[in-house]
């Protein structure tokens, strides 16, 4: 498929596109404030809100016990309350919700509430929640072959931890929604989600009413990135109750300090291996103890660490292994998706484990990570049980290393290094295997609608949302080709619970598979009764081809596409149809964590260089070389896009983005002030993104690749090219003490 621009590019641009804060409101909007926990462990012993009622411009104060419905919107286990009830459970917990005539009259009154909080004591980081046993939900093993008796035969044996930061999702647009009244006790909800499902059925059990009273609306949001897949439905579920309360619409919006102080962010985990492994460094056994930060609730940490496992071979055979997940609850914000759903933090451990490995060797790490690569036709089966099938990686990596001259860089950089003593520099190539699919089977099917007006256009609606990732365009691109028009003939509307029912979130990068296969379905029943119409009517048999440009070749003449429509509708041809997809070949056991999850893997591999100041301990992106796979690509241009940006996106949480609590269980780091995203200064000087090009071995649409997520993992690279040269340092010989995020405090700490 040919490269497109966004299809909001000019709106993006000018400003014009319409956001939920964007949408105008009624004259009697209310809006809304959270009063929230200052402390990250109590019992909530009595709230005063006297001062609260009676602040300017207040309207109504509502509690946990004026909910009419279940006061939860934890999607999978019902243990998120929308406003806590007699235990608070961490720092920036919702209370109690405050609706006035402005944002600012909501806020200020919000804070003028007087909190009786016996305080308990909290367990804020994972080694506390681990030492007392404290999950979310139980914990769980994956093993294959004889582990403990290989760790014992192997030549060599190394043991340490890896451990890695979370990462706030920096949304530019923050979490919002609208609720509006309607008549007969239903409710409108605009609502910045990923999930409007979700969000229309959590609305429905807050207001005690049937989902067919409640509709959930979205055109687009300003980055979702995982942390609008469960989280809106808070916000949603608490304007929808206090406009069913008050009768007024209700507009409740977090300004972005409330926002990361209130919302769960990228699970933080921590890993102890002991890794068995022969002089070449290929590995002969391993044990790794997985637990991560869960924070107070189970949100979406069930899945999240599920992935993290069936990540954490990323691309390389484990014969003998077992891997052991710990979900820990603590006394924090719940934990949530962000790009990568787990895997990233998978791979970050198996990464770092070969990185020793190869240290402890005196090898180039690339060299023990290629003898470890799964094989093809042998030595390709997951610890899951997943046979790893069209394997790239030999290939791609051999293209990446010869494009980017890995070889004779590595020699410059040493000789560099031998003669420099403050600037270091380090490279490192490390590749991505993602698995895509939903783990949860029912997760994978989609539904679209299409409606031909009589000129010939169309509109499309289908239950995928547009976070910026380009979602509506490769779907509009699809019904565009498959209905022979231009890209102008279809225009897509928000998504809406109304017209497409029981949508998964859009997530796990499996927007454009999903949806795109559903939209396929639905144009082609529309062609076909086109095709049927003519054949009927004039004994002409078209096909697909015969539909190009927005003009149809009926024998000898060629009419535009409008005009044929207009003959069928004359001739009472339905002019509408559904289409719907699920994905086939997939299974999985999830307590056994046996199965197919994955339909396909997407690959990729990046090389990186940076520069380390060792007087100052930071360090910048030199040269960036990615070689990516995304199938046949639906749309180059937007996929480069998504490979660039989850790339810079994953390189912030590896380097720069620091979440710090203090010791109290406070977030410290909540503005752009103390949390540092990367931005577009920080993209290197040299930088060759490719797209490998060959069409997937499964028959998704057009044959191409999802894109979302897996790029993010190719930051690992300049994770472990600082550690390069950190590695060159006295200090940091032999196996560098930098884990991630590493910061400039981090690289200094392992480089002196
Ligand atoms: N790209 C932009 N610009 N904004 C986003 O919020 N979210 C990412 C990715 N790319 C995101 C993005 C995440 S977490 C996922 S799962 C996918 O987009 C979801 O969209 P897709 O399934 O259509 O790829
Ligand atoms: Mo993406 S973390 O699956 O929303």
């Amino acid at each position: 498929m040919k490269a497109s621009a966004h299809d909001s590019a000019v709106l993006h641009v000018r400003g014009e596109a319409r956001y939920t804060d964007d949408i105008p409101l009624p004259a009697n909007t209310l809006h809304a404030a959270f009063g929230v926990s200052p402390v990250a462990h109590g019992q909530l012993r009595s709230m005063d809100l006297g001062a609260v009622r009676a602040a300017p411009g207040v309207v109504a104060v509502l509690t946990a016990a004026d909910i009419p419905g279940a006061n939860n919107y934890g999607g999978i286990v019902a243990d998120d309350p929308i406003l806590a009830l007699d235990t608070v459970t961490h720092v920036g917990q919702p209370l109690f919700l405050v609706a006035a005539v402005s944002r600012m009259a909501a806020r200020r009154a919000a804070l003028k509430a007087n909190l009786d909080i016996q305080e308990h004591p909290a367990l804020l980081d994972i080694r506390s929640a681990l030492a007392a046993e404290s999950f979310v939900m139980p914990s769980k093993r994956l093993a294959r072959g004889d582990p403990d008796g290989e760790l014992k035969r192997a030549p060599r044996r190394l043991s340490g931890a890896v451990s890695m930061g979370g990462q706030d999702h920096f949304y530019l647009e923050g979490q919002v929604a609208v609720a509006l009244p309607q008549e007969d006790g239903a409710m409108l909800v605009h609502s910045s989600t990923q999930h409007p499902s979700e969000v229309q059925h959590m609305v429905a059990h807050a207001l005690g009413i049937a989902s067919h009273a409640v509709t959930v609306t979205c055109r687009r949001m300003g980055g979702g990135f995982g942390g609008k897949e469960s989280q809106p439905a808070l916000l949603a579920a608490a304007a929808a109750v206090m406009a069913r309360h008050t009768g007024r619409p209700v507009k409740l919006r977090l300004d972005r300090d409330a926002d990361m102080i209130s919302t769960g962010k990228r699970h933080d985990f921590l890993a102890d291996y002991d890794v068995g492994f022969d002089d070449d460094g290929r590995i002969r056994a391993l044990k790794v103890m997985l637990a991560s930060r869960c924070g107070h609730s189970a949100d979406l940490s069930g899945p999240v660490n599920d992935r993290a496992v069936c990540h954490l071979d990323n691309a390389y055979y484990l014969e003998h292994v077992e891997i052991v997940s710990h979900r820990c609850r603590t006394h924090t914000v719940s934990n949530t998706a962000f790009r990568g759903f787990g895997g990233p933090q998978g791979m970050m451990v198996i990464e770092h484990i070969l990185d020793d490995m190869a240290r402890s060797l005196e090898r180039d790490p690339l060299e023990v990570r290629r003898v470890n690569l799964y094989g093809i036709g042998e030595r390709n089966v997951t610890p899951y049980g997943q046979t790893v099938e069209d394997n790239l990686l030999p290939d791609l990596i051999d293209q990446l290393q010869r494009d980017s001259d890995y070889a004779s860089r590595r020699g410059e950089i040493a000789a560099w290094n031998a003669q420099q003593p403050v600037i270091r520099r380090g490279l490192a190539l490390t590749p991505v295997k993602f698995g895509i699919s939903f783990t949860n089977t029912a997760f994978n099917q989609a539904g679209a609608l299409i409606q031909i007006y009589r000129d010939g256009t169309v509109l499309l609606n289908h239950g995928g949302t547009e976070m910026g990732q380009g979602l509506h365009t490769k779907v509009v691109a699809v019904v565009a080709r498959e209905l022979g028009v231009p890209l102008t003939a279809v225009r897509i509307t928000a998504t809406d619970t109304s017209k497409v029912p029981n949508t998964s979130a859009t997530a796990a990068s499996s927007g454009s598979d999903l949806n795109g296969m559903a939209a396929q379905a639905a144009a082609r029943t529309l062609r076909e009764r086109l095709v049927e119409f003519v054949r009927e009517r004039d004994g002409i048999d078209l096909g697909a081809g015969d539909f190009a440009e927005g003009w149809v070749q009926l024998g000898a003449a060629s009419i535009p596409f409008g005009e044929l429509v207009e003959q069928a509708y004359q001739a009472r041809i339905p002019l509408s149809a559904t289409g719907f997809y699920r994905t086939p070949k997939i299974h999985w056991d999830m307590n056994r964590l046996q199965g197919r999850p994955f339909f396909y893997f997407a690959f990729g591999a990046a090389v990186v260089e940076v520069a380390v100041d060792l007087l100052t301990g930071e360090s910048r992106l030199l040269a960036v070389d990615i070689l990516h796979d995304v199938g046949s690509s639906l749309n180059p241009a937007m996929d480069i896009g998504q490979i660039e940006g989850g790339f810079l996106q994953g390189v912030g949480w590896l380097t720069s983005e620091e979440l710090c609590w203090n010791a109290d269980g406070a977030l410290m780091t909540h503005a752009p002030s103390t949390y540092k995203i990367p931005t577009a200064s920080d993209w290197p000087e040299t930088a060759r993104v490719r797209l490998f090009g060959r069409p997937n071995g499964e028959a998704t649409i057009y044959r191409s690749k999802a894109v979302g997520e897996p790029p993010l993992m190719l930051a690992i690279a300049a994770l472990h090219a600082i550690r390069d040269a950190v590695a060159s340092t006295p200090a940091g010989a032999g196996r560098p003490r930098l884990m991630a995020p590493a910061t400039p405090e981090a690289v200094l700490w392992a480089t002196t």
